[in-house]
Parts: C-alpha cells; sequence; structure tokens
C-alpha cells in the first residue's frame, strides 16, 4: 500500500517536472505575427504587428540589423517603462502588444527587424521580419518627363526666337536698302552726294556708260 502510494507520488512529481519542462522548451512565451515580410516606399510608415503573450510582464526589444550593422531601435515593458533610441525616438511608436510602427521610412530602413520577448525569469524568444525599402520611381520618372518637356519647350521657344530674330533682320536689312536706294535715286546730285567717298564718284560714272 506504502509503496503503491511512493509510487504516485513520484509519478505524479514526474509527471509535474516533465509538464513543466515541455512548457519551458515550447516557451510560455509567444509572439503571434500576421505578416513577416514587407515591402514599403520611401516615406511611408511600416506597421511590425504582433502579438506577444508571456507569462508576467515581458521586456520586448526591437533590433534592426542590415548587413554588417546591428543596433537597438528601442526596449520596453508594457505598462512600465520605454526606452527607444534617440536616432529613432521620432519615427518609432511602441505597442503594448510588442508592435512596433515606425515611420518615414528611408531607403537605410531595409533590412532585418528583430524582436526579442524576454520573460523575468530569464528565457527569451525572437522572431524576425525583413522589411524592403522601394524608391519612389514614379516621380523621378514623373520628375526626369517633365524636365525632358521643359528642355524641349525651351528648345524650341529658342529656336522660334531665332527664326523671329532672323526674319526681322532680314527685314530690317531690306527695310533699310529701301530706304537707301530711292534717297540714292533722288538726291544723287545733291549736296550730300560730294561728301561721300571715292567709290560713289567712280560708281556714277559706271552706271552711265553702261
Ligand atoms: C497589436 O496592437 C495594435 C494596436 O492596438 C493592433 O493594431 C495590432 O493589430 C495588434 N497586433 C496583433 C498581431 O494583434
Ligand atoms: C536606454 O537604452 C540605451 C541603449 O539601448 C541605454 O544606454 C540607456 O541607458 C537606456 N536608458 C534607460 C533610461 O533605460
Amino acid at each position: 500500500m506504502w509503496h503503491l502510494r511512493l509510487w504516485d507520488v513520484q509519478d505524479v512529481a514526474v509527471f509535474l517536472s516533465i509538464t513543466l519542462y515541455m512548457c519551458h522548451l515550447a516557451g510560455a512565451i509567444s509572439i503571434h505575427s500576421p505578416q513577416r515580410s514587407l515591402t514599403r516606399s520611401v516615406q511611408e510608415d511600416v506597421f511590425f504587428s504582433v502579438d506577444v503573450a508571456s507569462s508576467g510582464i515581458p521586456t520586448i526589444q526591437w533590433t534592426f540589423m542590415s548587413g554588417a550593422v546591428s543596433r537597438t531601435i528601442g526596449t520596453w515593458q508594457p505598462g512600465v517603462s520605454t526606452n527607444i533610441t534617440e536616432d529613432y525616438s521620432s519615427r518609432v511608436q511602441p505597442y503594448d502588444n510588442g508592435s512596433m510602427g515606425l515611420s518615414d521610412l528611408r531607403l537605410q530602413d531595409a533590412g532585418y527587424y528583430v524582436v526579442t520577448v524576454t520573460e523575468a525569469a530569464g528565457s527569451s524568444k525572437d522572431a524576425g521580419f525583413v522589411l524592403k525599402v522601394n524608391e519612389v520611381l514614379y516621380e523621378d520618372l514623373q520628375y526626369l518627363s517633365v524636365s525632358a518637356l521643359a528642355l524641349a519647350c525651351l528648345a524650341g521657344l529658342l529656336m522660334l526666337a531665332m527664326w523671329l530674330l532672323d526674319k526681322a533682320y532680314r527685314r530690317i536689312v531690306a527695310w533699310r536698302r529701301r530706304r537707301k536706294m530711292p534717297e540714292n535715286d533722288v538726291t544723287e546730285l545733291q549736296p550730300l552726294d560730294r561728301c561721300q567717298s571715292e567709290p560713289r564718284h567712280e560708281n556714277t560714272p559706271e552706271a552711265a556708260q553702261s
């Protein structure tokens, strides 16, 4: 009878410790996230949505990794304390469920984001996210096409101006020639003619000859 009881107690203890161990292995912490891979454009916002469950108040830490760079974005304990790194303080929004909002994205923000959840007991779990940041290409294209259009307009205007100038010049030349010719005809023998240079005198007899 005693023997049997002892076994019972031992069984229960073993069962309990195994259960506890399994629980520990599986982690009392759970991180649920609907989406692990995100793509955004420059200047947009991104929301890393997670729902953290743990026993007690967890410590949530977000880390950014890209190539050789690894830096802490922020650490917070829901309802207790929040510590966001200075570089990110204006752009990061921490949430109690572990989520993090990052606004005004830059190209350098592309990379891996890891959330690490740590329990008071010391166990921790983490989850990674991939963020792609695209350049706003259509704006560049728009800018390019607008500049091309402006340049084309400018070139067109210049050509028009040159054509007009050329036309005006020809007209002025023609007008001056026309204004001079009757003068020459009428005032050929006037005193003004005498003041003019030698070729004029030579021309007159030649014209008379021909
Ligand atoms: C975490 O909380 C935020 C804000 O309350 C909510 O928008 C988001 O959906 C939550 N995330 C999950 C995975 O439940
Ligand atoms: C906030 O975190 C930084 C580094 O992550 C640390 O140097 C600083 O002491 C922390 N500040 C507080 C108030 O915990």
